[in-house]
């Protein structure tokens, strides 16, 4: 590993990114609200942190009980009309506001950087483009909001159902993607017909509300209302207010389980997409020049390792075993840390100092236990500027059982650990054995094992010979505890954010007289 940046005034943000600095300080204080930026309810604010520099970048609003009834009032409102204008017109809007997202990209991503900490151009700009994507396909899909017309009850009557608005939504999203988990709830939300709330991730809550801005601007106001605030306070409010029909919720597992019994007395339904730990499995007959960048790319090592989709436990057979760590070692040389907003850098800083600490705190547990081996990485930079954020390099351990707690938990940092196995059905028995079940990786010449895993893996997204991330029109979620409800896709938008209602029509005896 080498860095990116040195120290000193090169590496400042008002030199990096001085547009985005003042979008971020302009957006500071404010919610938007019934198609407005506003102040909030409350004068207590939250601190949003650069993770970089841990530059102070802004504040939001830590909204609280009233500032959740008067957005879920102004979505309701918003409901009445905003659900009778036809599908493709709400679709077009969408469709526009994904253009003017487009023409501004840059800006977006930068401030995208800025809170997050993830690298402006491996991570803030693919980002950005996969976010308007997602708005421009839901809006293109607006007319696949059908009904079913069904046979035959009795000539005389006309049995069919429609697809409706749920009604008033509530998005609760995490940090770690921020503009594409808000694309992913509120655009097939709005094009179906309903009003969403969001309340944003505290660390990570203006780059959110400036998208929101945008694409305000295509809106009737109330229909996209984005609050900020913590879990309990504003969060928990918010899925429990009796308006809100449904939750959508990114995160991680005790929150959605938490979210779940917050929806139950009411009835409302949930989408939760949760954590993993998730296999990425290299066979002997492996193309390894495939498998080698694959494991870097699946462990999400370029955003830090924060991403539920990471493959962070990597069974590789033992026939291969060094090679594959050899290759690995190798390349995980080249990623470069450092400086966010710097073009150089391949891997930016972990969100806040509560997701450092955890990773530091797995690191210990690695450490205390005998024969873990560093393969690379695991320890803190030490170049200046790296000291100064929440830095760490991109690590790769071995010699932990798979009962180990750094093999079970999601540390959702950049650590990943290798197992090396014998038996396929072993190695399966292992990577199933986790409450997880979200995404799953093996790379393989051998179609007939291939399609075996496909079967056996328990994944609700599974791939061979590749790691791509989740996008537009592939439909993502997980199973066991990692979720419920798939998204990014045609079917997400039917199954969760619509109705359905039966209709039976008599047509009766024609009027007399006609
Ligand atoms: P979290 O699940 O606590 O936060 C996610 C969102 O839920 C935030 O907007 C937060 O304010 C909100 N929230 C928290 N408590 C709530 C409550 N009681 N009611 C309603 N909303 C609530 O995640 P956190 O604390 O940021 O990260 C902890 C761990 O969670 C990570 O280390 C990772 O393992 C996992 N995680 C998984 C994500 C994924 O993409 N699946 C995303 C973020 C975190
Ligand atoms: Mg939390």
């Amino acid at each position: 590993m080498s860095t990116a940046t040195e120290t000193g005034t090169e590496n400042s943000l008002e030199r990096l990114a001085p547009e985005a600095l003042k979008t971020a300080r302009r957006l500071s204080g404010t919610i938007l609200l019934n198609g407005k930026l506003t102040g909030a309810s409350t004068d207590k604010m939250i601190d949003v942190i650069h993770p970089g520099n841990l530059q102070s970048i802004g504040q939001v609003p830590q909204c609280g009980a009233t500032d959740v009834n008067a957005a879920v009032e102004a979505a309701d409102t918003a409901l009445t009309s905003w659900r009778r204008v036809p599908a493709r017109e709400r679709g077009r809007m969408l469709q526009k506001a994904a253009d003017a997202i487009e023409a501004e990209a840059e800006l977006v991503a930068q401030v995208l950087a800025l809170d997050t900490g993830n690298a402006l151009r491996t991570q803030a700009r693919p980002e950005t483009a996969s976010s308007y994507d997602l708005l421009r396909m839901f809006g293109g899909l607006a007319g696949e909001l059908k009904g079913e017309t069904v046979p035959n009850m009795s000539p005389d009557v006309l049995h069919y159902s429609t697809r409706d608005p749920i009604g008033v939504i509530a998005g609760i999203i995490p940090w770690n993607a921020p503009l594409f988990l808000f694309m992913a709830k509120i655009a097939p939300a709005i094009t179906a017909g309903n009003t969403i709330v969001i309340k944003s991730a505290e660390q990570a809550p203006i780059c959110v509300l400036f998208l929101a801005e945008i694409i305000n601007r295509f809106l009737p106001p109330g229909v996209l209302n984005v609050i900020s605030g913590y879990g309990e306070e504003c969060g928990k409010p918010l899925c429990e207010h009796p308006t809100v029909r449904k939750v959508t919720f990114t995160g991680s597992l005790p929150v959605g389980q938490a979210i779940a019994a917050y929806a139950a007395p009411k009835l409302a339904t949930v989408t939760l997409e949760l954590g993993g730990k998730n296999p990425s499995i290299v066979m002997p007959d492996a193309d390894l020049d495939l498998a080698i960048p694959g494991i870097i790319d699946g462990m999400r090592y370029t955003r830090q390792g924060q991403a539920c989709t990471a493959g962070s436990r990597v069974f590789v057979h033992k026939d291969i075993y060094d090679e594959v760590v050899k290759g690995v070692v190798a390349r995980l040389g080249d990623i470069k840390l450092g400086n966010p907003l710097d073009e150089a850098t391949d891997m930016g800083a972990i969100i806040s100092s509560e997701q450092f600490d955890r990773t530091k705190k797995y690191m210990d547990i690695a450490r205390n236990t005998p024969g873990m081996r560093v393969l690379f990485g695991g320890e803190e930079p030490t170049d200046p500027y790296l000291r100064g954020g929440n830095f760490y390099p991109p690590t790769l351990l071995d010699g932990l059982n798979l009962d180990n707690k750094v093999c079970q938990d999601e540390i959702f940092g950049p650590v990943a650990t290798v197992l090396p196995f014998g038996s396929f059905d072993e190695m399966i028995e292992q990577a199933n054995d986790t409450p997880f079940g979200l995404s799953a990786n093996l790379w393989t010449r051998d179609l007939s094992r291939a399609l075996e895993y496909v079967e056996r893996i328990e994944a609700g997204f599974v791939q061979v010979n590749q790691c791509a991330a989740p996008r537009s029109n592939v439909s993502y979620g997980g199973i066991k505890m990692s979720g419920l409800g798939k998204e990014y896709a045609l079917d997400s938008m039917l199954h969760h954010f619509t109705s359905s209602k039966t209709v039976l029509i008599n047509r009766g005896t024609p009027a007399p007289g006609v």
